[in-house]
């Protein structure tokens, strides 16, 4: 058939989202599988957000020969309680963002956390030591975070919250420092890693402000969010000399264990990747 590789099985996945056309996914699983020359094919799946509409989806993905999904929100626990079993990351979390048919029946996974550890590990230089980190946050990416932080060795975490009584249920739940929301400045000045995980310095919403006399060139400053791909966050950090990653990074970084397990192709990060989402941005802002 012209345009599909020779000797090469079509292979499905897709995003399962609500609202989903705004996802990434799509465009990330698309360059790898033509530049592993695979007949892979990602496809958005919206699906209204109540638990009976996911599964309805899901059986009848599963039914149509997908190999597996990844899942956006709101569907994050719909995904775990559907699944017949969970990675030990996923369990942890409370919330999957991969399900993968197999034999056995659906299994869920979560690469947010791996994704958020693995884009942190490629930014730190070799034995450069992280032992207090700040995270600015208290919703489910808060969670995902500190989980990440745990799985690479990193135990010193404060935790600030808006909403405190939300810090202090993270806070107990993973033995975490606690400070409130007022007091954030001291905390991220003792912290050589910082994180926002809230929606502050997402387009449409008001910047995350922290003291730029806190932030030093000794300092990582991480951000979850990617639109826009710089936060005024990461801008200011920037300027004060501070290492600095934004969403993009955990995005592409949580996509590469499902497009190896479905696809069974490399998945490449590179500068190239990074600038196609770069462009695609660009063109949707413009629109
Ligand atoms: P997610 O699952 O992506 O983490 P969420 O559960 O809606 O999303 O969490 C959003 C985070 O952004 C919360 O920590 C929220 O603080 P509250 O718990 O106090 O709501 C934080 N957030 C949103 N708007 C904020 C604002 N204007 N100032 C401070 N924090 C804000």
């Amino acid at each position: 058939m012209p345009g599909l590789e020779k000797n090469n099985a079509v292979k499905l996945a897709g995003v399962v989202g609500w609202p989903v056309e705004h996802s990434l996914s799509p465009l990330i699983h698309t360059i790898w599988a033509h530049r592993a020359r695979v007949n892979g094919f990602y496809i958005p799946v919206a699906t209204p957000p109540d638990y009976d509409a996911f599964v309805r989806m899901m059986s009848s993905l599963q039914a149509v020969g997908f190999q597996g999904v990844n899942v956006t929100l709101p569907h994050k626990e719909n995904a775990l309680r559907y699944a017949v079993d969970a990675s030990p990351a996923a369990k942890k979390a409370g919330a999957a963002n991969m399900v993968t048919f197999g034999p056995d029946g659906p299994y869920a996974d979560n690469s947010d956390i791996s994704g958020f550890a693995n884009a942190l590990h490629s930014h730190l230089k070799p034995g450069q030591p992280i032992d207090n980190a700040i995270v600015l946050g208290a919703g489910g990416a808060a969670r995902g975070v500190v989980l990440a932080l745990h799985s690479i060795g990193i135990t010193g975490i404060t935790i600030t919250n808006r909403t405190r009584e939300k810090a202090e249920t993270i806070a107990s739940d993973f033995n975490l420092k606690l400070v409130d929301w007022t007091g954030r400045d001291d905390a991220v000045g003792d912290a050589n890693l910082i994180i926002n995980t809230t929606s502050l310095g997402m387009s449409g919403q008001p910047p995350l402000i922290l003291d730029a006399s806190r932030l030093s060139s000794k300092k990582i400053v991480a951000d979850i969010v990617y639109t826009p791909v710089e936060t005024e966050l990461l801008k200011n950090a920037k300027v004060q000399g501070c290492q600095t990653f934004g969403g993009l990074d955990m995005l592409m970084h949580q996509a590469v264990p499902g497009f190896q397990s479905w696809f069974g192709g490399k998945a490449v990060i590179n500068d190239e990747l990074y600038t196609e989402l770069i462009s695609e941005l660009d063109r949707r802002s413009q629109k």
